[in-house]
Order: C-alpha cells, then structure tokens, then sequence
C-alpha cells in the first residue's frame, strides 16, 4: 500500500476503480453544465449574445441535458463505489462494466456534439432518430435511447448478479428494486406518439417518477451508506429509516404524479389526485432530515470525513426546502394556475435538484478521494480545510441567490402576467419587461457567477485534499474505521 495521502488505485476495489471513472466523467459534465448555465443566463441580459450561433434553446437544451446524464454517471459511480463493500464479493462483470463505462461515455459526447453542430433543421423522423428526440430533459436521439438502455441494462446485470452472488443487505435489497423501477421507467419516454397531450403524459413518468421517487429512493440508500461510512452509525437504524422513508416517499410520489397533469388535456380527476397526493410528498423529505440529524447529534457530529457529511446534512435540508418547501408552494391547482411554467417553476427545479441530487453526489466524491488517498483523515484540523469550507459556502450561496431572484420574477410574473393581465400575449412581455424580472435576471447572473466560483474551488479541492495529510482514520477513530472497512 502506498504512503498516506497519495492517490493510489491499489487503495480501490474493482468495483471502486470503475466508479472513480465515473465520478471523473461526471465532474466533467458538471462543469459543462455550468457553463451553458452561465450562457443561457446571460442570453436573458443580452437577447442578441451568441444569437444564431448558440441559440438560447441549445444552450438551455444542453444544461439541462448535461445536468441529468452528469447526476446519472455520478449515481452509477455511487453504487459502484458501494457495491462489494455491500455484498462482500468482488464485482462479477468488471471488464463488461468498463466496456459499458467507454461506450457510454463515448455515446454522450456524440449526442452533445451533435446538439451543437446541428441546431436547428426540419422536425422529421430522421431527426429524431439521429439528432434530437425533442423531449425537454431527455433530448438524446433515439439511437442513443436504444444505447442508454442497453448500457443500464448491462449495469443492472451487474449490481444485481454481485449482490446475489453475495448478500443481499436491507440497502442492497432496496436498491436494486429501485435501479428496476428506474431503468424501466426510462422506456415511458421513448413511445412515439403525434398527440401531444399523450407524449407529455409518458414524458411525465420519466420525469416525475424519476425524481420524485425512483431518484429520492436511490439518495436514499447512498444518504444509509454514507452515514455508516462517515459517522460509523449502526445498520439497523439506517436501515429502519431507510425503510419508513421508502414507503413514504412511494406512498405520496406516485400519484403526486397528477401535479403534472392540471393543464395538459387529461381528465379532471387529476386536479384532486394530483394536489391531494403531492401536497403530501413533503412528508418523507422531513422524514430524511430527522433521520440524518438525529444521527449526526446522536454521533456529537463527530465524523471521519468533515466534508462529506457536511453535504449529506445539506443534503437533507437542500431536498426539503428545494423539493418539499418549494415543490408544495405550487403543487396545488389553485396556485399553479397562476404560477406553472414562470421562473417560479426554474426557481423551484434548481433548488430542487441542487438540494436533493448534487448535494448527495458531491458527498459521495468526497467519499472516494478519502480512501483513494489510502483512507486519509479528513476531519478536524485538516491541512487546507479552507477549500472545501469555501467551495461549500459559495455553492450554496450562488444557488440561493439563484432560487431567490427566479423566486421574485415568478411572483412578478404570477401576478402581472397572470393575475392581472389575464394570461394573454402582451400580459406574457407586460410582465418579462418588468423592473422586478429584468433585476432579478441580473441577480440570477451574479448568483451563478458566485456558484461557476465554487465549482471551480470544489474540483481544485477535490483533486487536493487529504494531500499533505499523514494521519489515518483507523489511528484516530478506530471505532470508525471498523465500519469504514
Ligand atoms: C428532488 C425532487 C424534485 C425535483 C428535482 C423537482 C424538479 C422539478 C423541475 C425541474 C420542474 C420543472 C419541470 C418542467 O420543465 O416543466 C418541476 C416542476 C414541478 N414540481 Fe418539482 N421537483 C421535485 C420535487 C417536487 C415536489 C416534492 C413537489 C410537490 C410537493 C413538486 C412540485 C412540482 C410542481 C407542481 C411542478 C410544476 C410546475 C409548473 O406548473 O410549472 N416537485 N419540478
Ligand atoms: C451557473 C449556474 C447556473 C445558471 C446561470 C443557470 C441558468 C439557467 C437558465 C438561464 C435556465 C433556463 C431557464 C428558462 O428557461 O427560463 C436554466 C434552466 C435549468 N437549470 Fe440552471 N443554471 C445554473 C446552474 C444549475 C444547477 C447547478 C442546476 C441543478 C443541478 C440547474 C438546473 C436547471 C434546471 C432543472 C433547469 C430547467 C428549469 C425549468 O424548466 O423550470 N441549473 N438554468
Ligand atoms: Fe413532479
């Protein structure tokens, strides 16, 4: 075993080396969403920046599409990451899940080339086989939708036949019930269909269902192994927790469904199903905050890896605010009438998403690099603490600034456009001419700015930390060093 503090893959199991890879793609990925982030925000200030060249649709096509796949390769990297310490035995297709890591991999830079190369051009059956299926989120041709399916596949195979060769754990069982209902759900947004109304319906399942509960149930199980790991917590209660917060989540999500159904040309009994359900889905949200502080107190917030707690218990607030707090403010059909599809919706997916997904995904980065670096201390007194510290404060606070200046632009727009306006086209600029939108476009570029700042810090700190550190997690905690093996 190499020296302390150095980056050592003989420090990895298989199924570790594999997630690193990923984890490397994934910041990558991060780092492009931020980037069309930063230009689509300031094709807001200035309508004519890059017009024609990277159209404002573009840019927000390939954010948003960056953020998906770069949240997708950082939660297969995760369960890689935990796969054999779960179930005690090595990876059995490793050299197929590297294979599968290259195509995939290789498949996402093709699909954002072309994105680029070819912006605009007729809405034909070619285009969405080879260029762009059209669907917000899940924009990737369908040559590529065939090539993502077979790539989860193969890394179902993979989790599912380790944990049968091995044990299956509460965490593990949890898990692969849920990449099922996951990978399955992705087949929803794949029908082709010439009525709208019906392709959103589908296109719903993928979106809702993914992250309002097949994603929420998979931080789940990443938020259990990263309390054992950081805080040596007992299984037991992870496990219960994790158990309650699943039924709850699976209780409220799947009909919270209809909140996407108000307005979309489905039958009207979705106003009740709809509002009803997903009023209730801040409930397990609370659940996980509960669960993870009452952890971090029970343990004197005591930990070998400062950094990554510090995200998990961001986590659990970030998912409650973003996805809880912000999700119900509109949930309800009275109020979306009023609010759906403003900068109050943006408000509330970056909150969301930020709080519930790269928050948890951050932590599992720091997670890694701790036993890349032969499981170097990374708690009290580290060498240079200032970076993560830092990196931490000026991603949250971006994102907060964000979720803020969108949230007053949608309450601008909810009242000028909508409420007095009534609804209609002039209402529609009325209202994105006011001083309170174009100001709060401006503070939505300074909160970014502050976050691409963050960013930059986190990767420096991820690639540094743990460097000059020579003491050992086992030396001082042995008691956590037993459940961090
Ligand atoms: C981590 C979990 C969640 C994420 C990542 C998330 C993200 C998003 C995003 C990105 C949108 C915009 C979709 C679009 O492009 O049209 C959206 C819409 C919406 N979300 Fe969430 N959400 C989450 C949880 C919730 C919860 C728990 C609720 C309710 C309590 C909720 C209520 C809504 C509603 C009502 C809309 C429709 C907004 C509109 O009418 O324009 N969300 N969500
Ligand atoms: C530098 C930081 C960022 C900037 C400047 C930025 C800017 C933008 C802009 C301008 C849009 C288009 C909004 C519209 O159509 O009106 C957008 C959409 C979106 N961004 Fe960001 N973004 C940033 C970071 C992030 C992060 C970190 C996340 C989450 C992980 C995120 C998630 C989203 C989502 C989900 C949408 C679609 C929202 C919707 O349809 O309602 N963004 N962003
Ligand atoms: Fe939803």
């Amino acid at each position: 075993m190499a020296a302390l503090g150095v980056l050592d893959s003989a420090n990895l199991n298989g199924g570790q080396k594999l997630a690193v890879k990923y984890f490397a793609v994934s910041v990558a990925l991060f780092g492009a969403q931020v980037l069309f982030g930063l230009l689509a925000g300031l094709q807001y200030l200035n309508p004519e920046f890059l017009f024609g060249i990277l159209d404002f649709s573009v840019n927000r096509m390939v954010h948003v599409n960056a953020m998906v796949v770069w949240l997708l390769f950082g939660f297969i990297g995760s369960v890689y990451w935990l796969l054999e310490d779960e179930s005690g035995v090595p990876v059995v297709g490793l050299g197929f899940g590297n294979l599968i890591f290259w195509i995939f991999t290789l498949a996402v830079v093709v699909v954002v080339l072309v994105y680029l190369l070819v912006q605009v051009g007729p809405g034909e059956k070619s285009s969405i086989w080879l260029i762009n299926e059209g669907r917000e989120y899940i924009e990737a041709p369908r040559w590529a939708d065939i090539g993502i399916v077979v790539c989860v596949l193969g890394f179902f195979y993979n989790v599912a036949a380790t944990f049968m060769k091995g044990k299956i754990t509460g965490i593990g069982g949890v898990l692969l019930f849920d990449l099922i209902a996951l990978a399955g759900l992705y087949l929803a947004g794949m029908w082709f269909t010439p009525n709208i109304s019906m392709d959103q319906h589908w296109w719903w399942w993928v979106i809702h269902l993914w992250v309002e509960a097949t994603w929420e149930v998979l931080v789940g199980c990443l938020m259990a192994y990263g309390l054992i790991k950081t805080m040596g917590v007992r299984r037991k209660i992870v496990e219960t927790w994790l158990y309650i917060e699943v039924a709850l989540m699976f209780g409220s999500g799947i009909l919270g469904l209809g909140h996407h159904y108000f307005w979309i040309g489905t039958p009207e009994y979705w106003f009740t199903i709809g509002g009803f359900f997903s009023a209730l889905e801040p409930i397990p949200l609370v659940a996980m905050v509960v669960h993870a502080l009452f952890d971090a107190g029970h343990h004197k917030l005591k930990s070998n890896n400062n950094p990554a707690l510090g995200w998990i218990i961001g986590q659990a607030f970030g998912n409650f605010f973003g996805a809880g707090v912000w999700g119900f403010m509109h949930t309800l059909p009275q109020i979306n009438l009023y609010t759906h599809g403003t900068q109050w919706t943006a408000s509330h997916g970056h909150l969301a998403f930020f709080g519930a997904y790269v928050t948890m995904v951050i932590a599992f980065f720091y997670i890694a690099v701790q036993k890349w670096r032969g499981n170097v201390w990374m708690s009290g007194n580290l060498v240079g603490a200032w970076k993560w510290k830092w990196a931490m404060f000026l991603l949250w606070a971006g994102m907060i600034t964000m979720t803020m200046a969108l949230l007053i632009a949608g309450y601008e727009q909810s009242q000028i456009e909508r409420a007095i306006g009534g609804s209609d086209w002039m209402a529609y600029f009325a209202a994105q001419a006011h001083r309170w939108f174009t100001q709060a476009m401006v503070w939505r570029q300074v909160g970014g700015w502050m976050f691409a700042l963050g960013f930059v810090l986190l990767v420096w700190d991820l690639m540094t930390i743990g460097k000059r550190e020579t003491r050992s997690t086992y030396v001082i905690e042995p008691e956590m060093a037993k459940a961090a093996v």
